[in-house]
């Protein structure tokens, strides 16, 4: 209709562009730091709920309160400034919109009423109102931009969760570990979690049928050195070897299936006993779990529960004591029947006439089988066929429970210290 005033609004175009894209990258910026506001605000939410005994305890009401208030005070501001923004960009490009328009009629009605272009009017009247429909479309495409930059601010963080990389992988080519016939061997194993060595050249063997025990500190490597059986990390030197093949050759779900595994601290979930002790196995034979719990010395107490296998044991089986919980895991063991057992710590917070029944349930359990075991009450571990002494990651002494004891060693100072002859 006319060049001159579609030439004069198309100027406009990019102010406002420019406008509404810095309020969109600032946006973009409070989004991010809201979201990270928030994250950490549920985190310590769900820490004091979790935690409340403690903070009870320790009276420390007052503490907590006051670093919730914090970080709730710091999202509420960080969220306020981002909302003033989202909400700033609708009126904005509607008041852009609008001043457009205006400048529109100042311009345009000057050339009409000056006739300095051939455009009439009424022709004048029209270019207005067609004009004016562009704002409504206008304000939504830079709404949905501030939106989009909300929205990107959010899957950015939850994309870097789920983009994380498994370092622990199949790797290309891996074999199935059919069945478990000769050794076990660590050989020149070395593992560092960050830059500090908790492992060095730690070698051993565990031939089929054996138990071998690891003692030594608290953190000198024994729970690392079972985790890296279970191929829970890769370590940086040497390897472990299964039938002579290192167990980075296997795939991670045939290895781990030859493997039963008694945790130090025993980890249960929101579920029936049954269930916790069946756990991961489908279509289950109650007999069968009521055989396991019997080894495990854990039928008794379970009988006495109100609803039997049936009772719920509450968040990671919080309405049982410590020791029955590590039973229930002893019996989750069992059931799986695995080749391999690594136990750590497995008796360490039973009575001394439990831990004897447990003891001898698996012992057991061990006959015919492969054992890793970690203990640090000695008594237990008087049998086994190798003990393997670790102290800052490294192996000091290794033999059977007579010859180090006559070695008048490391081992022996532990033995005297706990009254073990
Ligand atoms: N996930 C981890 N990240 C970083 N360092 C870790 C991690 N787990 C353990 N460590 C460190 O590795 C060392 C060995 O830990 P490990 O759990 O193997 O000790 P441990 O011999 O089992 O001790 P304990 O007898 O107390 O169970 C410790 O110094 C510990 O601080
Ligand atoms: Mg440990």
């Amino acid at each position: 209709m006319s060049l001159q005033l579609t030439l004069f609004t198309i100027v406009f175009f990019p102010v406002s562009s420019l406008i509404i894209a810095g309020i969109a990258k600032r946006l973009r910026k409070s989004a991010t730091l809201s979201q990270s506001q928030l994250g950490r605000l549920l985190n310590i939410t769900e820490e004091t709920i979790s935690g409340n005994r403690i903070i009870k305890a320790f009276t420390a009401q007052n503490f907590v309160q006051g670093r919730f208030s914090k970080y709730n005070d710091d999202y509420r501001k960080v969220s306020k400034s981002m909302v003033n923004r989202r909400e700033l960009a609708g009126p904005l490009s509607e008041f852009l919109g609008v001043t457009v328009i205006v400048a529109v009629m100042i311009f345009g009605g000057r050339l009409v009423l000056n006739q300095q272009s051939d455009l009439s009017a009424s022709e004048f009247v029209t270019y207005i109102i067609l004009y004016s429909q562009l704002i409504a479309p206008i304000k939504n495409i830079s709404t949905a931009v501030t939106s989009i930059q909300r929205g990107l601010a959010a899957g950015e963080r939850v994309l870097a969760i789920i983009d994380t990389p498994d370092e622990v992988v199949n790797q290309p080519g891996a074999v199935k570990l059919e069945a478990f016939d000769k050794k076990i061997e660590f050989r020149n194993l070395s593992f560092a979690y960050n830059t500090e060595e908790v492992l060095k050249d730690v070698s051993f063997n565990i031939p089929k049928g054996k138990m071998v025990a690891i003692v030594g500190q608290s953190g000198a490597g024994k729970s690392t050195l079972a985790d890296l059986l279970c191929r829970f990390y890769d370590p940086q030197g040497g390897g472990v070897f299964i039938e002579g093949r290192d167990i980075r050759e296997y795939t991670l779900e045939s290895l781990r299936s030859q493997m039963g595994i008694v945790t130090q601290e025993a980890i249960l979930f929101n579920d029936t006993v049954l269930s916790n002790i069946a756990f991961g196995i489908e279509n289950v034979d109650e007999a069968a779990v009521i055989q396991a719990a019997k080894i495990a010395n854990a039928h008794e107490f379970i009988s006495q529960m109100e609803n039997g296998y049936q009772t719920n044991i509450g968040d990671r089986g919080s309405r049982l004591s410590g020791g029955q919980r590590q039973r229930i895991s002893i019996a989750r063991a069992v059931l799986k029947n695995p080749p391999i057992l690594i136990l750590d710590e497995a008796t360490s917070s039973l009575d001394t006439e439990s831990e004897k029944l447990v003891q001898d349930a698996i012992q057991k359990l061990m006959e015919n089988r492969t054992s890793l075991v970690i203990a640090h009450r000695l008594s237990t571990i008087q049998h086994a066929d190798e003990i393997i002494v670790l102290q800052q990651g490294s192996v000091v002494e290794r033999g059977t429970h007579e010859s180090l004891f006559a070695m008048k060693g490391v081992y022996r100072k532990l033995c005297d210290m706990q009254s073990v002859s």
